[in-house]
């Protein structure tokens, strides 16, 4: 039985997706460094990726039973980016993973990663912009990019993840 939605988040699309998802799910949702849920309980975790790892996975992994993963990225998801979350963020074979578009925002972001990513948006630009034809999600993406901030293409990717869990 799955007792909460932990999230982590630094610029809101995780902590909406959550609160989303536990509301449908008639669920507690939780900051997960801030989680009272007690250990060894099954817990759907909500969280960006950096560079393709999902942000505290390892401290709620450590004392938790993962019910599934969210993973949010400013990047729409691809056929590959299941396979490639899980290789990298080493989820067992059985673990659902969901993978959706969130916001970005440079502006919201703390200063060690604004400067991060303040190059690696000029390297997404540029790349994007080369492609002939964009989706809906790159199209979002793109923009980000060029503004610094933006929003994805659509929030509705989590109705899946909430049909999942209720069937
Ligand atoms: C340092 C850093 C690294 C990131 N790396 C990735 C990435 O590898 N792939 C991706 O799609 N998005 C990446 N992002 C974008 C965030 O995952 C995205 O903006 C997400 O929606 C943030 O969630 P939040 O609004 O809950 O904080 C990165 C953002 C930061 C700040």
């Amino acid at each position: 039985m799955i007792s909460a939605v932990l999230y982590n988040s630094c610029t809101g699309s995780c902590e909406r997706y959550a609160r989303e998802l536990g509301q449908a799910l008639h669920l507690p949702v939780y900051e997960a460094k801030k989680c009272p849920v007690p250990k060894g309980r099954e817990v759907i975790f909500v969280s960006w990726v950096f560079a393709d790892r999902l942000v505290g996975l390892s401290s709620v992994t450590k004392h938790m039973t993962l019910a599934g993963v969210v993973r949010v990225g400013m990047a729409p998801a691809g056929p590959g980016t299941e396979n490639a979350c899980r290789g990298k963020n080493s989820l067992p074979a059985d673990t659902p993973i969901f993978c959706l578009q969130g916001r970005f925002d440079l502006g919201g972001l703390p200063l060690p990663l604004r400067l991060i990513m303040k190059v690696k948006i000029k390297d997404i630009a540029r790349r994007l912009s080369a492609k002939e034809e964009l989706t809906p999600g790159e199209q979002a993406t793109l923009r980000m990019a060029l503004d610094g901030k933006g929003e994805p293409a659509t929030w509705d990717g989590i109705q899946d993840v909430i049909a999942y869990y209720r069937h």
